[in-house]
């Protein structure tokens, strides 16, 4: 927590919490994980699927791959057209799971509308699915036993972690229900002995939930939804969004807080850009790397 001094007058700026820079931190340290693991004959393969040419999806998957790269992972690119039909995509799935140098799989969401795609969540082979979105991996997370973590919910719980040493006891309170991110994070705050609460679009007065929180997470797509005036002073306010707006005619990606009013009342705060986006794609590499290592009963050079 900070405070600058605007004509002599005391006004408090929250910590910014830079995802950008825990992000290159855990990249070098995933690098000498992999260098390790080549020296024991082990080079980690990710697979990752893009079907269709959603603009934002392309530039994930491109980022995903060029990570994976520069960590030293074998890396497969799948791009298929958007008229790829469901059967064509399961079947490279088998593929892929049958593949001896592929440890991790990704298939980019949303899948174009006629592919089911929690049918192709559920065909990856769950020791290969490094998003943990199969259903066995979802099951794991919530019982406690270790599984892949969905990458951006980890992500934040690392984000979390810089700011806060100690989270038992404390009320963490997501804003958004997704598969992806908000029940996964909930159970990821739940194992550290928060007391949960997962907000939505039916819940009653928003604001006075988000006010009771010490850890405020908003993971719903909404513009700036979050103001000053939803946080409790002090609270840690993780910012999931990423929404593409124009302003002063010039393109820009806004979170789902409202920076400039929460970064007054909150104590610590994620930018956007530069929070929990770069942490996924490492995330996913730590995933992957830990897949392999079970995959080949080797033991993970990463500490947890
Ligand atoms: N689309 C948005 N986030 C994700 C993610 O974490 N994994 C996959 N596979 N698709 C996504």
């Amino acid at each position: 927590m900070n405070s600058s001094d605007i004509k002599g007058v005391q006004k408090h700026v929250a910590t910014i919490i830079d995802g950008a820079a825990v992000a290159a931190r855990l990249h070098s340290d995933l690098k000498r994980a992999v260098e390790n693991l080549a020296e024991r004959g082990l080079t980690p393969g990710l697979a990752v699927v893009l079907v269709g040419n959603d603009p934002a999806s392309s530039v994930y998957v491109r980022n995903k791959v060029r990570r994976s790269v520069e960590a030293g992972f074998r890396s497969f690119h799948h791009e298929l057209p958007s008229t790829t039909g469901e059967k064509d995509l399961l079947c490279l799935i088998d593929r892929l799971n049958a593949a001896d140098d592929v440890d991790g799989i990704l298939v980019q969401l949303p899948l174009p509308a006629h592919i089911d795609a929690q049918k192709v969540t559920a065909a990856i082979d769950p020791k290969k699915d490094v998003d943990g979105f199969h259903p066995i991996n979802v099951g794991k997370l919530s019982l406690g036993d270790s599984a892949s973590v969905p990458c951006t919910p980890l992500g934040c719980m690392l984000l979390i972690r810089e700011a806060r040493s100690r989270l038992a006891g404390l009320n963490a309170v997501i804003v958004g229900r997704s598969n992806i991110v908000g029940k996964p994070l909930a159970q990821l705050l739940l194992r550290e002995n928060c007391t949960v609460t997962i907000a939505h679009s039916k819940t009653e007065d928003l604001p006075s939930v988000c006010r009771r929180a010490d850890i405020l997470v908003a993971a719903v797509g909404q513009l700036e939804l979050v103001r000053g005036e939803w946080i409790k002073p002090g609270a840690t306010v993780i910012d999931v969004g990423i929404n593409r707006v124009e302003r002063d005619g010039r393109r820009k990606l806004v979170g789902d807080v409202d920076f400039a009013s929460a970064s007054a009342i909150a104590g610590a705060l994620t930018p956007v850009p530069g929070g929990v986006g770069p942490m996924t794609i490492a995330c996913l590499l730590r995933n992957t790397i830990e897949a392999a290592c079970r995959r080949h009963g080797v033991a993970s050079p990463i500490e947890s």
